[in-house]
């Protein structure tokens, strides 16, 4: 593909610089790509309502034409030109929800390119809450398509410097806001099926959505562990690490003595192990030779460090990543999505 020069911009994270927006936006109103931070990870954005700025989404990523894209706004009255309806229960989440990390599943106005949408009748809308974002599509005055910022099936970018890493060379402007808060991606909330369910959990929990609408349905059958457990073989691989990875899963002293165990076996064979583990993991590593990488000790800190944790051992060139497995509540549901995901159901269950 055609190579391009990728510049860098740094941008205040709470107070974007206005001229560097400017720019920015000028540039996707031009048709042209633009890397820009949201809460929850890197965003590689395009004009939406442009087929050719789209296409280019396609291209940058070489991410397959039948999977669509999450359309993104700056408040919910942009809703009205995408969508066909509004369902009162859109009214309800978007207020409990919007601007964050909450996508939503709605059926498709005419207005939206079929590239978009993959051809499917519907279409996936967020409000991001990160004020570049925010104030990147206010100024660029179009929905902005965009899925996030990494080559297909490598693990999302929560750095500027992971999106580079990817793509440098195929966008031209890349704004660097510093590291993304959430760090999953969101959470994609189908409203177009008889109950509203989680197609993808994400960065809004499924117990704050059954705050506000009762009947929400929890995820998608392939994304859970049970399902996985069932046909591994079925996974999507999609967050996959360049290098093997597998998860154990079960109580944590358990999965303690279960990487351990594993650990020496592989160094006995040569191997160089990297453990993706939390603090409270960490004594028991010191001596076990793994190249530790520490998530944090609430859910909230694991779900922001676990990207950075797989792309810095898969750099550090270890032949096998040992991940543990969190609790599934709150953000621990979409925790143990991506390191599944990640581990292509190589899960070890104790
Ligand atoms: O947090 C996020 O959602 C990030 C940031 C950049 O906003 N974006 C992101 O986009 O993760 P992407 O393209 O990596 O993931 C979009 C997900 C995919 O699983 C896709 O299949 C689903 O949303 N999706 C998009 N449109 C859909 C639709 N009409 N129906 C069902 N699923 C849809
Ligand atoms: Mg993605």
């Amino acid at each position: 593909m055609q190579h391009t020069r990728t510049t860098v911009l740094l941008i205040d994270a709470t107070r974007p610089e206005l001229a560097t927006i400017e720019h920015a936006a000028a540039l996707l109103r031009a048709g042209e790509l633009v890397i820009f931070p949201t809460e929850t990870v890197y965003g590689l954005g395009a004009d939406a309502l442009q087929p050719q700025a789209v296409q280019r989404i396609f291209t940058a990523k070489e991410r397959a034409l039948s999977d669509p894209l999450i359309v993104h706004v700056a408040n919910e009255g942009a809703l009205e030109a995408l969508v066909t309806n509004v369902p009162a229960q859109v009214r309800q989440l978007t207020r409990a929800f919007w601007p964050g990390p909450l996508t939503l599943v709605l059926p498709a106005s005419s207005r939206v390119p079929k590239l978009v949408t993959a051809g499917l009748d519907t279409v996936a809308v967020r409000m991001p809450r990160h004020p570049v974002a925010l104030a990147l599509i206010q100024a660029a005055g179009v929905p902005i398509a965009a899925p996030s910022a990494n080559r297909f099936m490598h693990v999302s970018p929560t750095t500027a410097q992971h999106a580079v890493a990817d793509l440098d060379g195929r966008v031209p402007l890349v704004l660097d806001a510093g590291p993304c808060a959430v760090g999953v991606e969101s959470t994609v909330l189908d409203l177009c099926s008889e109950a509203p369910t989680i197609l993808r959990p994400g960065g809004v929990s499924l117990e704050a959505l059954r705050s506000v609408l009762p009947d929400v349905q929890a995820a998608h059958k392939s994304s859970s562990l049970e399902e996985g457990q069932k046909s591994p073989g079925q996974l999507l691989v999609h967050y996959a690490p360049t290098v093997p990875a597998f998860l154990f899963d079960g109580p944590a002293e358990a999965m303690r003595k279960a990487m351990l165990a594993e650990t020496q076996r592989r160094r006995a064979r040569g191997e160089y192990v990297g453990v993706l583990i939390a603090d409270e993991d960490v004594p028991a590593f010191h001596s076990s030779g793994a190249h530790v990488y520490t998530l944090g000790s609430t859910l909230e800190q694991v779900a922001a460090r676990l990207f950075a944790g797989l792309r810095v051992l898969e750099e550090t060139g270890v032949h096998v990543i040992l991940c543990r497995g969190f609790e599934r509540r709150g953000l621990g549901l979409a925790i143990q999505d991506r390191l599944l995901k990640a581990s292509g159901g190589n899960v070890i269950h104790l």
